[in-house]
Formats: structure tokens, sequence, C-alpha cells
């Protein structure tokens, strides 16, 4: 992306106020004084028709008779002048515009949006907005905006798609102790949006930590694409995660595939560290804005105290950092700086009786040694301790060991004087908190982001894509005949157009034929309805399973076909399905949907109860590489079945990952034809015996 804009923007040698006014209160009036007296150094033009002056500052009528060059201008009329507001900074030849003004889509008024971006991009500018607070940079002593004032001064910067909370966040910033140097309102992201943005911060010399609060993306892929290209962490805070297009799926991975879900992978693929909620925002905000990524699982966590350390652990196992004792030298060494009495193990407990030297001391020589990927220390407040001192002992210990780019995270529980001690911390460097669990968490985000940076830089080979022209064959001849789904028989020859491993199925239309088919692929055979009205088909009475000779195959066929006309009289039947009765396995289901933000995504998860009643299942936006996949057979509840529990041997894993990435190939492939797909069930066998697709499901685009 050019960056012009946006440097226009937020480094403006000067900057216009379109429609600036005297009148207290006024928006126009709140931007002009902010961008006065909040340290702004350009120059500053206000402009409105019939003022001569305002706050001191010469008024002009219009944009265009500025004398000198304007890079950014605020937009503070009424919607519908904007568009001759627009235009004539256009003419002027600004940069970029910051509109605040409310009143476009977000209130069904597209078209006034879309020709204010339109007369932007005529002029070679870009549109920050429309309906927003405006932004803020402290490196720049800029508020060019109506928040009353800039953040604490700090290395993160927030993006946010809701104005009234960028407010809160920004009071906040001094209440919690967490700075911010920049802050952009993106409202409507009528033009500029998350992307564009975070793409422009990864050059921001005083950005280390990109923080976002979102509630939806017009492209969800280039938001990714971008993302995944950062060198910086970049943390989001999703909400609106409850309600999403789920209770119209006709599928059962459409009807499994809430926001919630395809978000949180969309965001873990594109490397995007989550937060929970708003206070898990700033504390993970924190660490990732002052401290490295945590490149490896060693935790260990340095305590006075028992309770604390115990606390930490609990988390640690929660946040997926358990604690591993760390190895004898370590526990050797620490020994020396505790009384008898104490542990070395990890949590290493120097106990109440630590003071300043035994923590730096243990900090300093823990820090540096090479098991430890990551340290969290805590302190408990005692009466024979100062909790300053102990801080100044940590950061002198850390400093002394000579060692760079390894996580810290503090947590001191106590009263005023640890409250202090804490501030002083951050002011140096070190995230504190007031609880065990927010320092392992904080700790935790460092290590999330280290993982997903890794996943995320991962190149996806995709596997295959001759089958287009098969699976499109299928689709088109479905499409003709008037239907937007296509049988199990038509699914599994696109399944396998792909590569899938489906069972061998054919269609046989009498009796006789039934035998014959049955015959040549070989006893026993599973014999299923085929209806495009008949979706599910046991519920008909419609699959007979374990068929082993003639005459079972002939009644099957008459008993089928007879509950099919019971089921539904109307119901157009295409024949009856004789197929390989495939061998047990274990039972697993993959499936996808066509996210309205994200595009083609996968699902797995295992089958019968665990998908119907555990809802055990997890997703990946496509294309996902055959490594994604494995960690996808990992990252559910039910992962130990797969690698073998109880005696059974281990599923082949393998082939499994393999399947998964050619099904995420051949939705990504027919992107526009196929809605939602399920493979259910997939049998998985034994290590080395591969996995077979068993029954198959597409609902098509409709066209
Ligand atoms: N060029 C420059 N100034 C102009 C102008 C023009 N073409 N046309 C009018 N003005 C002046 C007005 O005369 C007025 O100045 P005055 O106080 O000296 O009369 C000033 O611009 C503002 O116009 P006004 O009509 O008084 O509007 P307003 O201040 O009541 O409201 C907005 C303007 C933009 C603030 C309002 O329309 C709005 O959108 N508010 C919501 C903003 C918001 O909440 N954003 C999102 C947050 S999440």
């Amino acid at each position: 992306m050019n960056h012009e804009a946006l440097d226009g923007i937020m480094h403006p040698k000067a900057i216009a106020v379109v429609g600036a006014s005297a009148t207290p209160g006024k928006i126009g009036y709140t931007v002009l004084d902010n961008l006065i007296k909040q340290g702004y150094t350009g120059t500053i033009y206000p402009i409105n028709p019939s003022a001569e002056e305002i706050l001191g500052l010469k008024c002009y009528p219009s944009i265009l008779d500025v004398p000198g060059q304007v890079d950014a201008a605020v937009i503070t009329i009424p919607a519908k002048l904007v568009p001759q507001g627009v235009e004539e900074c256009g003419k002027k030849g600004v940069k970029g515009l910051i509109v605040i003004t409310s009143g476009f889509s977000e209130v069904g008024k597209r078209e006034l949006e879309d020709e204010i971006v339109a007369l932007a991009h005529r002029y070679g500018m870009r549109i920050l907005g429309p309906n927003i607070v405006g932004v803020l940079s402290n490196s720049d002593g800029m508020n060019a905006s109506f928040a009353p004032y800039l953040p604490l001064p700090g290395k993160a910067t927030l993006v946010s798609q809701s104005g009234a909370l960028l407010i809160a966040i920004d009071a906040a910033t001094y209440t919690r102790g967490v700075g911010f140097d920049k802050m952009f309102s993106i409202g409507n992201m009528s033009d500029l949006d998350f992307a564009d943005i975070i793409e422009w911060l990864n050059d921001d010399p005083n950005t280390s930590c990109i923080t976002l609060y979102i509630e939806g993306f017009k492209n969800g892929r280039s938001f990714m694409d971008v993302c995944r290209r950062a060198t910086k962490p970049i943390i989001g805070l999703k909400a609106g995660v409850s309600a999403h297009g789920a209770a119209a799926a006709a599928s059962h991975t459409g009807s499994l595939a809430g926001a919630a879900k395809v978000y949180g992978a969309a965001l873990q693929q594109a490397g995007v560290v989550q937060a929970s909620d708003l206070d898990n925002l700033f504390d993970r905000t924190l660490a990732l804005s002052l401290q490295p990524p945590m490149n490896g699982d060693n935790l260990l966590i340095i305590t006075n105290g028992g309770g604390v350390g115990v606390l930490a652990t609990d988390s640690a196992e929660r946040y997926g950092l358990p604690l591993k004792f760390a190895p004898p030298e370590v526990q050797a060494e620490l020994k020396k700086h505790m009384p008898d009495f104490g542990s070395a193990k990890n949590p290493v407990d120097l106990t109440g009786m630590a003071g300043n030297e035994w923590y730096h001391d243990a900090v300093k020589y823990a820090y540096a040694h090479n098991w430890v990927d990551g340290l969290t220390i805590l302190y408990c407040e005692t009466a024979v301790t100062n909790p300053m001192e102990i801080a100044q002992s940590i950061k002198a210990a850390i400093d002394e060991s000579g060692v760079n780019g390894k996580p810290v995270s503090v947590s001191f529980v106590g009263g005023e004087r640890s409250e202090k001690a804490m501030a002083w911390l951050v002011e140096h460097g070190l995230p504190a908190y007031g609880a065990p669990d927010r320092a392992v968490n904080a700790m935790a985000a460092l290590r999330e982001y280290a993982r997903m940076k890794a996943i995320a830089s991962e190149s996806i080979t995709p596997c295959g894509d001759e089958g287009r022209a098969i699976a499109m064959k299928v689709i088109e001849h479905a499409r003709l005949d008037g239907r937007d789904s296509l049988t199990e028989i038509e699914a599994k020859q696109v399944f396998s157009a792909y590569g899938l491993p489906v069972t061998r199925t054919k269609l046989a239309t009498s009796e006789d034929e039934a035998v014959k088919l049955a015959q040549e692929i070989g006893y026993p055979v599973v014999m299923k309805i085929v209806s495009p009205e008949i979706l599910h088909k046991s519920d008909a009475g419609g699959v007979k399973v374990n068929i082993k000779d003639e005459a079972s195959v002939r009644e099957a066929f008459r008993t089928i076909m007879a509950n099919a006309k019971d089921y539904n009289a109307e119901a157009h039947i295409h024949g009856i399905a004789v197929q390989e009765m495939a061998p047990w396995g274990t039972e697993v289901i993959l499936g996808s949907v066509n996210d309205p933000t994200f595009g083609p995504t996968m699902m797995f998860g295992l089958g019968g109860i665990f998908v119907e009643v555990l809802k055990d299942v997890t997703f990946r936006v496509a294309p996902v590489s055959s490594s994604q996949a494995l960690r996808m057979l990992g990252e559910i509840r039910g992962a130990p079945i797969l690698a073998g529990v109880r005696g059974e041997s281990p599923r082949d894993r393998a082939a499994m990952a393999e399947t998964i990435c050619a099904y995420s190939t051949m939705i990504l492939d027919l992107a526009d034809e196929i809605s939602e797909s399920d493979a259910n069930p997939v049998l998985v066998y034994a290590e080395g015996k591969g996995v077979k697709v068993v029954d198959a499901r597409i609902i098509l685009k409709k066209k």
C-alpha cells in the first residue's frame, strides 16, 4: 500500500478543520481546541464560511482560500455538506481526510458514503471514517479528535471500530497504566480499513504492538494477509460473536460454524493474539507492547509465597503453558538463594523470608539460564520487605543478566506500596499485574504470539487441483437438473476428483442392477436411497448396511424403495446407491462453509456423539496446509482418541491431515460453487491404513 495518505493524516505539516466552530460544545470547536492545546506543532487552518477568527486563529471561508499546502483535513460539517467539502479538499491537494461526521452507511445512507469515497479517490485522497472520533498521536503531539485528551504515552497503538469505546479506552489508559502512542477511530471503514492501518503501523517506529477492537471486516482475507506479513504483535478483541447465520445452515458444518469459531480460527491463522474481554485486552497489550515473544514452552515462576505460586501454576496450565521442573543444575543453583525450607522446583519458592538480595540473585541466574524461555516473578507484600526495593532488585537483576529477547512478567499482590512498585516496573518496561493469574495470562499471550507467528509464516502447498474439470461437470449437470444440492453419488464424484478417498459407490436403478453392482463391488455392501429430496436418508428408512448376499440385496432394494415412497411420495428417486461397506474405523466429520467474511472455511471434529452433543470441532479458513491440519487434529478435546487410547493403536493422522488438506483445496477451488459441505462420517483407520469417506453432502451456491 502507498503510505502517503496515512502519512498525511498522521504526520501533517498543516491540518484544516472543515466545520471549525467558535461555539464551545460543538465538535468542530472541540477538535480545533484539541489541536491547538494538546501539542500539535504544525499549521492549523480553521474553515468556516461565517467566521473571521476562531480560538485566535485566522479562519478561511473555504479550504480553497488557504494560502499554503494542507496535508490533512478533519471534516466536522453535517453529512449532506460533506461531498462538497471533500471535493474542495481534493481541489486543494489534501492527502487524507478524517471524516468525523455521522449519517452515512450506518444509517442506511450507503450511496452518500460511496459518493464521498469516489470523490476522494478522484483526487487521490483516502478517507478515514466516516462516523469516527478522529485520530490521536502522542509522538506527533496531535489530538485530531473530539476525545478529551491524548492517551497515557506508551508503545501500543489502538485501532477501534467503536468511537465511544476508543474514548473510554483513552481515559482508562491512565487508570490502568497501559500506555498508547496512537489511537485510530475507523468507524464505517468506507475506504481505509484495518488492513491499511495495520500495514502502515507495521512501519511506524513509535508502535510496538497493534491493538484492535473488531466488530467485523469487509474483506477478511486481506486482513489475514496483512496480519501474516506484519512483524509486530497484533492483539484483537472481537465483539459480536453470538448471532451469525448458523440458524439458516443446511449442513451439519453450517450449523456449527458460528462467528466466534470462524473468527477465532481466522485470527489464529493470521497470527493475531486474541483477548477475551476488555480487561484482558489491556493486560495483554501491556505485555505485548513491552516484552519480546516467548520462544519456547519453559516458563519458570519465582515467588515468595506458596499460595500465589499455586494459583499461578493453575493459571499456567489453564493458558496452555503447564509448568515443568527446572533441570537439576538450575534447581541446585537456585537452592543457594533461599532457606532450607524453600523449593527450587517450579514454582521456585524463595519463601516469605526472601529479601531484595535473594530476589535479585535468583532472578538474575534464572533469567540468564538457557532452559528458561520466560520468567514470571511473583511477590506478596510482607512486613519485612519493601515492594519498591523488590521491584528495583528485579529490574537490576534483569539488566545485569546480559540477556535480551526473553520475556518477563511480574505480579505484586499487596496494597498501595505494591501498586506504586508495579507502576515503577511498568515505567521501566516490565509488565506488572495485581494478580498472579494476570501475569501468567500475559506471558501466555507472548507465547501464543510466538507460536502463531511460526504457523502464520508457514508456506501452504495446496495439494493437487486437477479435479476441477470433473467436479464442474457433475455440478453443471445438477444445476441443469434445477437442483442446488448434489446427491451422495455426485458429491462423492466431486470429492474423489480432488483426491478424497471415498467408498466405491454405484447407482442401481433396478433390483437386477443392484445385484450386479454388489457382485462387482464385493460383499458385504451398503445400500442407500438416492433422491435430492431425501437428504436425511436414515430417517427415511433409506439405508441398509452389511448386506451379504443376492437375496438380501433384492430384499433391501424393495424395502428401501417402499420406505422412501412412504416418507415422501413426491420425491424424485434416482435409484439406490450400492457401495462398499467400509470396515469399522474411528468416526470423524469434515465439512465446510462459505463464510461471508472469510470465504471457504473447513471444519474437523470427531463424529457421532462428539459432534452431535459435545460440538467438539475446530475450524480453519482454507487453504489448510498438512501441518496446520495436523494441529487441527490435536486441538479438539477428543484428540487422545486419535492418538490411541486404552490399548487402541494410534489412528492414521497423517492420512487424515492429507484428506483435510485436499478437502480445503476443493472448497477453495470451488468457492463459487459450493456453499456448504459435509463428509460425515469419515472413518480413520490405524496408522498406515488410511481413511475412507463414507457419506458425502454438497450444497451448491444458489445462482
Ligand atoms: N465549510 C466549513 N464550515 C461549514 C460549512 C462548510 N461548507 N458548512 C457549515 N459549516 C460550519 C457551520 O456553520 C458550523 O459552524 P458555526 O458553529 O460557526 O455555525 C460548523 O460548520 C458545524 O456545522 P453545524 O451545522 O453547526 O453542525 P454541528 O456542529 O451541529 O454537527 C457534526 C456537525 C459533523 C458534528 C454532526 O453532523 C455529526 O455528524 N455528529 C456526530 C459525530 C459523531 O458522533 N461521530 C462518530 C463518533 S463514534
